[in-house]
C-alpha cells in the first residue's frame, strides 16, 4: 500500500468515526471546523487519486444532482406488515397466546420498542458495506433508492467493529425529525408551496426524490429494527440489534426486554405520553418474541409474522357541535365543503374549521345539522372529521347536504366524469375564482407583488377597483390611499411591488396566469421551449403535445385559455403595460463583472429565487459553490442561513453579503 492510499484509508476510517460520533451518539468529539479540514483533505487526495475511489467514501454522502428513474428490486424476504391493535387487552391476549404455543420453552420473553412513522427501508451489506437500499414498494419489489439513502449520516456506509455477517439485510424506518420537520414547511410556507400532511409523507416523498442534494438537505434520520440474514451473530432479536448498534447502526434505546404480561402493560402506558417527548413521530409500539428459535416455530400468517404484533397510539380525538357546512370556491371553481365546528382543544391548538374534501367523503360520513364530530388529529397535523356521535343527533335533524349550485354565483355546478370535485363553470364570472386567480398572480413563486395577499385582493375587488390581473397595472397610490388599509408608505410601497413585478421572467409570468393544469414546472418547460406567448398562442394541440410533460388535456385547455377573447384582452394589456411575455436572451446580459470569485448561496431569499441568483452568477463570470472553504469569494446569505455555515463563514473571514448588496455588485 503506498502512502497515499495509506492517508486516504485513515481518513476514510476517521471521518467515519466523526460522522457516527456525531449523527448516532449525538456525542461530537472533535469541531466541525477540524472535521471540515478532514474532508477537504480526502476530497482533494480522492481527485489527485481516481485510482483509489469508492463509492462508500464518505465523501460521497453528499449527492450529486444527476437524476435518473429508480431501479427495482426482488426483496430476498418479503417485507411483510405486523398485525395491529389499539387495545392492551388484545396484546395481553396475545402475550398469552403466543406463550402457550409455545408451551414448554416456558419463558417467552418479550421484546418491547417503538413503532416508527416513518418509511420503512431494507439495507442490503456484503462484506460490511453497503451495496443496496430498497424502499416497501409493494412487500414483494420495491424502488433501489442506494443514493438518497447514502445521504443519511447516521446510516453506516462501511460498517464499524466487527462480528458482522458476510451478507445480511437490516430493515429500519426512514424519518424526517419533527424539527426538520417544522422547518422544512415553513420554508414550503414561505415559498408557496404545498405543506406536507406530517414527517410521514415528507419522509416517503423525500426518499423518492430524483435528486440527492436535495434529499441531504432535508435532514433525514434512520432507526433501526430488524436483521436478516443466514448467519446471524445472536440467538435472540435484542441481542442482535445491540450488535448492529456496535456497527454503527442508530437503535432506539426504548428497546427493552420484558418478561411478564405486568411488563408489557407497564411499558405501554409509559409510552403512551413519553413519546411526546421524542424527536421523531411514532404511531405506536412494536412486541416481538426475543427469541429467534421461538420465532421460526411461530412463523408467519400469509401478512404478518405471529411473533410480533403492534399496538397503535389512540389518535388525539374530541368531540364537538357542528355550526355548519360552509362551501369554499377555489380559483379553478373547486368546490370544498367544510365543517365550522364549536371551537375546541386538540393537541394543543384550537379547531375550528376541518376539510370534509368532497361530496362523496361527506355523504360517507352521513352529517346531519346540529351533529356532534369527532375530531382527530394523529399523526396528521390537519384536523380530520372521522365521525359523527349519532346518539346526541336532535330527533328530525336534516342531513347536510351538497350544493348543487355555486355558492358564490348561483351557477348551476357540474362534475367532471370520474372526478370527485364539483366545480363551478363560471370561470370568468365568479367572484372568488376572479380573486382566486388573482392572488396567484400575485404569489411569491409567480408575480412575487409583496403585501398583495387575499385580504388586499379582497378590499380591492369590493372597492371596484380591479377585475382582473391586468386592472392591477392601472392602480394608482392615490386610489389605494382611499382604502381604510393603506396610508401614504404602504399603498407606494404596493405600486412599487407592482411596478418591480414587470421584470419577472416569461418562465413565471406563464405560471401566474392560472391556465388550468399549468403548473410551475410545467409553465417553466412550455416557456423554454416555445420561448414566447405570441408563438405559443398560436400553436396547434399537435405542436403543443410535442412539448415535454404536455399531454393532451393540458394542450387543450392552453388552447382554450387563449381562445377566449378576454384572456386574450388581459394578454395584449399585460403586455401594453411591460409585463416579460417573452424569454430574454440570455447572452445579452452576460458580463465579467464577477470573473474569478466563487460563491455559496445559503438561506432564503425574498428579492429572487435562489435558482435565479445561482444564474446571475453564473452570466457574470462568477462560480457556484455548495460549501465554504478558503476558496469561496462571497456567502450570499438570505434568511435563516444555517449556524454552522455562518461560523465558518465568520471563521474563515469571508464576507458576508445581502441581496442588495449582491444586486448592487452587478449594478443592479
Ligand atoms: S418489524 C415482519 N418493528 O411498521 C415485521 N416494524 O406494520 C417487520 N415499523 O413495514 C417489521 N416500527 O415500516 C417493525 N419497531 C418496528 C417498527 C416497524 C415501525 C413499521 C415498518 C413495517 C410496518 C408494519
Amino acid at each position: 500500500m503506498t502512502d497515499i492510499q495509506q492517508r486516504i484509508r485513515a481518513l476514510r476510517d476517521e471521518l467515519n468515526r466523526h460522522n457516527h460520533n456525531y449523527y448516532v451518539l449525538n456525542a461530537p468529539e472533535i469541531s466541525d471546523r477540524d472535521f471540515d479540514m478532514m474532508m477537504k483533505e480526502l476530497e482533494r487526495l480522492e481527485a489527485e487519486h481516481p485510482e483509489y475511489a469508492d463509492p462508500l467514501s464518505p465523501t460521497r454522502r453528499v449527492g450529486s444532482d444527476l437524476t435518473k428513474g429508480f431501479e427495482q428490486h426482488v426483496h430476498v424476504y418479503p417485507m411483510l406488515s405486523l398485525g395491529n391493535t389499539y387495545s392492551v387487552e388484545e396484546v395481553d391476549a396475545w402475550v398469552e397466546r403466543t406463550e402457550k404455543a409455545l408451551a414448554g420453552s416456558r419463558e417467552a420473553t418479550i421484546v418491547g420498542e417503538m413503532k416508527f412513522d416513518g418509511t420503512s427501508i431494507s439495507l442490503t451489506y456484503e462484506h460490511g458495506r453497503l451495496i443496496r437500499a430498497v424502499t416497501r414498494g409493494d412487500g414483494e419489489r420495491g424502488d433501489v433508492v442506494t443514493d438518497n439513502i447514502k445521504t443519511i449520516r447516521s446510516i453506516p456506509l462501511v460498517l464499524r467493529g466487527e462480528g458482522w455477517p458476510d451478507l445480511f439485510e437490516i430493515r429500519g424506518e426512514v424519518l424526517l425529525p419533527w424539527k426538520e420537520f417544522e422547518r422544512l414547511n415553513a420554508e414550503r410556507a414561505f415559498n408557496e408551496e404545498p405543506l406536507f400532511a406530517n414527517p410521514r409523507n415528507a419522509a416517503s416523498g423525500t426518499l423518492k426524490l430524483q435528486n440527492p442534494a436535495e434529499v441531504a438537505r432535508r435532514g433525514l434520520d434512520a432507526y433501526f429494527y430488524y436483521l436478516l440474514g443466514e448467519n446471524l451473530p445472536c440467538a435472540t432479536h435484542l441481542d442482535n440489534m445491540m450488535e448492529a448498534r456496535r456497527w454503527g447502526f442508530k437503535v432506539s434505546d426504548a428497546m427493552r426486554r420484558l418478561h411478564s404480561m405486568a411488563e408489557v402493560d407497564e411499558y405501554i402506558s409509559y409510552w403512551d405520553t413519553a413519546r411526546k417527548e421524542l424527536p421523531v413521530a411514532t404511531d405506536g409500539l412494536v412486541f416481538k418474541v426475543d427469541s429467534l428459535k421461538e420465532q421460526l416455530n411461530l412463523g408467519f400468517t400469509a401478512k404478518s409474522p405471529r411473533w410480533a404484533i403492534a399496538y397503535k397510539f389512540q389518535a388525539e380525538r374530541a368531540l364537538t357541535p357542528l355550526r355548519f357546512v360552509s362551501f369554499d370556491v377555489g380559483r379553478m371553481g373547486i368546490i370544498t365543503p367544510v365543517a365550522n365546528l364549536e371551537p375546541v382543544l386538540l393537541s394543543g391548538t384550537i379547531v375550528k374549521r376541518a376539510s370534509l374534501h368532497n361530496e362523496d367523503i361527506m355523504t360517507g360520513l352521513d352529517i346531519h345539522q346540529g351533529d356532534w364530530l369527532y375530531v382527530e388529529k394523529g399523526g396528521e397535523i390537519i384536523p380530520k372529521i372521522t365521525g359523527v356521535d349519532t346518539s346526541r343527533r336532535e330527533p328530525g335533524a336534516e342531513p347536510v347536504r351538497f350544493v348543487d349550485r355555486c355558492p358564490a354565483c348561483g351557477t348551476p355546478l357540474v362534475r367532471q366524469e370520474g372526478e370527485a370535485a364539483w366545480a363551478c363553470p363560471n370561470k370568468y364570472g365568479c367572484p372568488p375564482q376572479i380573486t382566486g386567480r388573482i392572488e396567484h398572480f400575485a404569489g411569491r413563486r409567480m408575480m412575487n407583488i409583496d403585501g398583495l395577499g387575499e385580504e388586499i385582493v379582497e378590499a380591492l375587488w369590493k372597492a371596484g377597483l380591479i377585475r382582473n390581473i391586468a386592472d392591477l397595472y392601472t392602480l394608482t397610490a392615490a386610489d389605494l390611499e382611499r382604502l381604510d388599509r393603506f396610508g401614504q408608505k404602504s399603498a407606494q410601497n404596493l405600486i412599487d411591488g407592482i411596478e418591480a413585478s414587470k421584470q419577472v421572467p416569461f418562465t413565471r409570468v406563464l405560471f401566474a396566469l392560472s391556465i388550468p393544469n399549468v403548473g410551475e414546472t410545467t409553465a417553466k418547460k412550455i416557456a423554454r421551449t416555445v420561448g414566447s406567448v405570441d408563438r405559443l398562442m398560436a400553436m396547434s394541440a399537435e405542436e403543443l403535445t410535442a412539448i415535454e410533460d404536455v399531454g393532451p388535456m393540458i394542450a387543450n385547455n392552453i388552447i382554450e385559455y387563449f381562445a377566449t377573447k378576454s384572456n386574450r384582452a388581459i394578454v395584449e394589456r399585460l403586455r401594453s403595460y411591460g409585463v416579460q411575455l417573452e424569454m430574454e436572451e440570455d447572452t445579452s446580459a452576460r458580463t465579467d463583472t464577477l470573473a474569478g470569485k466563487t460563491f455559496v448561496i445559503s438561506g432564503v431569499f425574498t428579492l429572487h429565487s435562489r435558482d435565479q441568483y445561482k444564474q446571475m452568477i453564473e452570466q457574470n463570470g462568477g462560480k457556484n459553490s455548495g460549501s465554504i472553504s478558503k476558496k469561496t469569494d462571497y456567502v450570499l446569505a438570505g434568511e435563516n442561513m444555517g449556524p454552522a455555515k455562518l461560523e465558518k463563514a465568520r471563521s474563515l473571514g469571508i464576507p458576508i453579503i445581502n441581496e442588495q448588496e449582491f444586486l448592487a455588485m452587478l449594478g443592479m
